[in-house]
């Protein structure tokens, strides 16, 4: 883990957030090159689980709401830690999360369990007696209910259909760990799919099997995912099954996403607290009913850290040790590398040339210092799926070199067949 920290810093993954003033704990800034796995990876799933379906819409909600809306959603009463406080060293623990009765880090003795609300709280208004108290969401799915009648009355969706959003997520978590992994501010991205309440099951087992396939077409191994269904004691409050689909992290295996059957409550619990009917009218069968909800809900931060993980190789070549990147070329923040063999006779202007043409259509770096097995390797270790060498010949036929970052070997294409070959590599469209 701390080699892939390491290299997240170095090369403009992620770094800890306010770093000089020594940073903040739980938060993280994601760099130039964490920004575009980032984006690479939420626009894959845009792609896949709304723009390429007629039964899921999308949603970009604000992240403040109305106060009542966390009362209703049941966070103000439920969302809590049971803490605890070492008597001696004043550190604080989960208590689901302690081994024993004592302190884990000095053997002290701990304070009877007390709640803690891990909704962040804000003000919003300017004078303090008229500054309305209320909370940065903790999850992105409240708004989707909220705004569930204008969303399918303005969209003409019928049950079954989905709302979708991507965005960020607050908790003041206790112990925030395992690098980006477990953090403050974070990003999910959820899907609150609407059907009957006869349908749950089939709804359920179908996206299970669809998330499922999104990780491994991202390029997580299959081995390295499983499933974990929660006991009935340990459900949240809104739920009547969750099952979460988990990574073998370097630090053990951790949640991806749950896929939780929230069934009515949570449009039952805003129809009471706003007094406004959320029913959906089905006009064939001329029904009123309260949908069921299944859920399916990931975090962004905790796949980047996935597909990291994943992806990070180190092996031996030519006495070397080649650290490689290999991220799925879809998800990779450069997509190609172009370099001159050398900077002289002509070849570094039509490797600019090359580079700037190709920029038009994916992210590259163009790159002459050094010897070529450096910049190659610059490369690697940043996931760069292509690496395109202008050489001699190319002045003679107009042909260049592609190298493949996970077997190094190359072929050689036609300068204007460049595009082409990378862009459908690099494409969300699948087979
Ligand atoms: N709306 C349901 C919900 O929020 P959750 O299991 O609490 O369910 C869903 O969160 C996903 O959000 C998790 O699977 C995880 O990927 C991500 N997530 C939750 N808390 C997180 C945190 N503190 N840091 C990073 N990601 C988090």
């Amino acid at each position: 883990m701390e080699k892939i920290i390491s290299l997240c810093k170095r090369r403009g993954f992620i770094f800890q957030s306010s770093g000089i003033y020594g940073g903040i704990s739980g938060c993280w800034d994601f760099g130039p090159l964490g920004v575009e796995l980032k984006r690479n990876m939420k626009n894959d799933w845009w792609y896949v689980f709304v723009q390429q379906r007629d039964d899921v819409v999308g949603l970009d909600a604000s992240i403040i709401m109305h106060p009542d809306v966390w009362v209703a959603s049941g966070h103000v009463a439920e969302f809590h830690d049971m803490l605890v406080d070492c008597k001696e060293c004043k550190h604080r623990f989960r208590e689901d999360e302690l081994g024993g009765d004592r302190c884990p880090d000095c053997g002290g003795e701990l304070t009877a369990p007390k709640a803690f609300n891990s909704m962040l709280k804000t003000r919003l208004g300017v004078s303090d007696d008229s500054a309305v108290e209320t909370y940065l969401r903790p999850e992105t799915c409240q708004s989707i209910f909220v705004d569930f009648k204008d969303v399918y009355s303005s969209s003409r969706m019928k049950v079954p259909f989905g709302i979708a959003q991507i965005g960020k997520s607050f908790r003041n978590e206790v112990n925030p760990r395992n690098f980006i992994f477990r953090s403050r501010e974070f990003e999910q991205m959820e899907i609150e799919f609407f059907c009957r309440e006869e349908e749950e099951d089939h709804w359920f087992a179908y996206w299970q099997e669809a998330i499922r396939q999104w990780y491994l077409d991202i390029g997580l191994r299959d081995e390295k995912l499983r499933w974990y269904e929660h006991p009935k004691e340990i459900l949240s409050h809104y739920s009547k099954r969750t099952t979460d689909i988990e990574y073998e992290f370097p630090f053990g295996w951790g949640e991806l996403q749950g896929l939780a059957n929230r069934g009515a409550y949570d449009l039952t619990q805003h129809a009471r607290h706003s007094g406004k009917d959320l029913k959906f009218f089905d006009q064939q069968s001329q029904e009123n009913f309260v949908p069921s909800v299944i859920e399916p809900s990931g975090g962004v931060d905790r796949t980047c850290l996935a597909v990291l993980c994943n992806g990070y190789h180190e092996e031996e070549v030519e006495g070397d040790t080649r650290v490689v990147m290999r991220l799925h070329p879809r998800l990779a923040p450069i997509k190609a590398g172009v370099f001159p063999l050398v900077k002289k006779e002509g070849l570094a202007e039509i490797a600019q040339d090359l580079e700037s043409g190709l920029r038009k259509k994916f992210n590259t770096f163009y790159d002459q210092a050094g010897a070529i097995g450096r910049r190659y390797r610059r490369m690697d270790e940043v996931g760069t799926p292509f690496c395109i060498c202008v050489d001699f010949q190319t002045k003679d036929d107009e042909t260049v070199t592609i190298r493949d970052r996970d077997s190094m070997g190359q072929v050689r294409l036609k300068m204007d067949e460049v595009a082409d070959y990378i862009g459908k590599r690099c494409s969300s469209e699948r087979n």
